[in-house]
């Protein structure tokens, strides 16, 4: 049967993520590997969705206020103009958005340029909107954009560049000269832009597609996102949405509309609150040994460095600490890209790609402690120089 698949189908596997997420159930573990969050969502914004459940919202549905509300905050932080009757288009979440939009942008063989290490759906929508996804190396440890890099990375099928900011897995925030490297390259090469900010809008390229989604409050699993881009590509992006799913769905963007609305004082909680979780975490991996380099400053990851002589991979530490401690994190290799295309233009050392862990803060306090106190036993009965060298086992 397998010869039935589709050519890109055939190329997916299951990454270590979701192998590991396997091990960690069995092992009941602290989640720490996904990056949603495990604490209750604000009542204001329940109670919004309750309320439309009962009102019978039930139907496919188009909330224009959403997209009232969005051009109204784009206008207020960068003031630009949007038209939200034609420039927005509503999709279930950022994944549904960004797939749309690969749909309606790219034609077979269209190079697309993404950031490396990266959020791993935006290769498989590119590809399976038939074009090629072409990986340029941000520099360790800070993630750092190289100008040189990008443009070495372009040629004449170059359509587009993908910037996801604050960045997963890293957490970084890409620099306003890092942004106008960017934003160079897309007006001196004609480029598209689309920007995967969950957190943060940012406004740089002359045509540019911003996905956001109900991920920006918290409620990943409300499956509401939206692209904002002029209004050709946003009404491209609203038709393949509407033949890919109809409608996001009906109560939760009335909910989303109430998320939008919530006083600044909610999402300046929210940051703060963000803050302090990362804080903490930061505290509790660099104190059993993790090289924290980077510090992030937007999303909810750390993507922390095993120590330099640590003689375990990613994925076998990840394991390990599973079995030994009972925590998940997500190793890191499962976000770096490697070809012969990367290795040819960009010769360097990768080795490092196997060395980062991400681990997600966007957890609870009961979560986190959990956390702590787990790999404080370990670290108490085996010491620190075993939890990283652990002659191959953590024993
Ligand atoms: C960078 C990034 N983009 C998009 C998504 C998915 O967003 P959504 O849940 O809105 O589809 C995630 C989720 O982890 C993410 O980290």
């Amino acid at each position: 049967m397998e010869e039935k698949l589709s050519a890109v189908a055939k190329t997916l596997k299951p990454s270590p993520i979701q192998q590991l997420s396997l091990l960690a159930q069995s092992c009941n573990a602290v989640n720490l590997a996904e990056g949603f969050p495990d604490f209750p969502a604000p009542s204001h914004i329940k109670d919004a969705a309750v309320y439309a459940i009962n009102s019978d919202f039930n139907q496919y549905r188009h909330v224009q206020g959403i997209c009232d509300h969005v051009a109204k905050i784009i206008k207020y932080m960068h003031g630009l103009d949007v038209e939200p009757l034609t420039d927005i288009a509503i999709c279930c979440g950022q994944s549904e958005a960004f797939a749309a939009t690969t749909f309606a942008l790219l034609d077979k063989g269209d190079e697309v340029v993404l950031f490396d290490p990266s959020y791993e759906t935006y290769e498989t929508c590119i590809k399976l909107a038939g074009g090629v996804p072409v990986y340029v190396p941000l520099d360790p440890p800070c993630w750092t954009l190289d100008a040189d890099k990008l443009m070495k990375s372009l040629t004449v099928k170059t359509k587009a560049i993908v910037l996801n900011s604050p960045h997963n897995p890293t957490g970084k925030v890409f620099t306003k000269d890092e942004l106008e490297t960017v934003a160079g390259a897309c007006h001196t090469r004609d480029l598209l832009a689309i920007t995967d900010e969950l957190e943060k809008i940012s406004s740089f390229a002359h045509v540019w597609i911003c996905i956001l989604s109900t991920f920006v409050c918290s409620l990943s699993g409300w499956r509401v996102g939206w692209a904002v881009a002029s209004a050709c590509i946003a009404s491209a992006i609203r038709n393949i949405h509407i033949k890919l799913t109809d409608s996001a769905p009906a109560p939760f963007q009335e909910a989303a509309l109430t998320a939008l609305r919530s006083p600044l004082e909610y999402f300046e909680l929210l940051r703060r609150d963000y803050e302090s979780r990362r804080d903490y975490t930061v505290k509790l991996l660099s104190g059993v040994g993790f090289q924290v380099q980077f510090k992030p400053e937007g999303s909810f990851f750390l993507f922390v460095e095993l120590p330099e002589n640590c003689v375990v991979s990613d994925v076998e530490f990840v394991e390990e600490l599973i079995k030994q401690a009972g925590v998940v994190a997500v190793p890191g290799c499962g976000f770096f890209h490697r070809n012969l295309y990367v290795d040819k233009l960009f010769p360097a050392d990768y080795s490092y790609q196997k060395r980062y862990i991400r681990f997600a803060f966007c957890k609870s306090d009961a979560t986190l402690a959990a956390a702590a106190q787990k790999i404080g036993e370990l670290v108490k009965s085996l010491g620190l120089l075993k939890l990283f060298h652990s002659d191959r086992k953590m024993q």
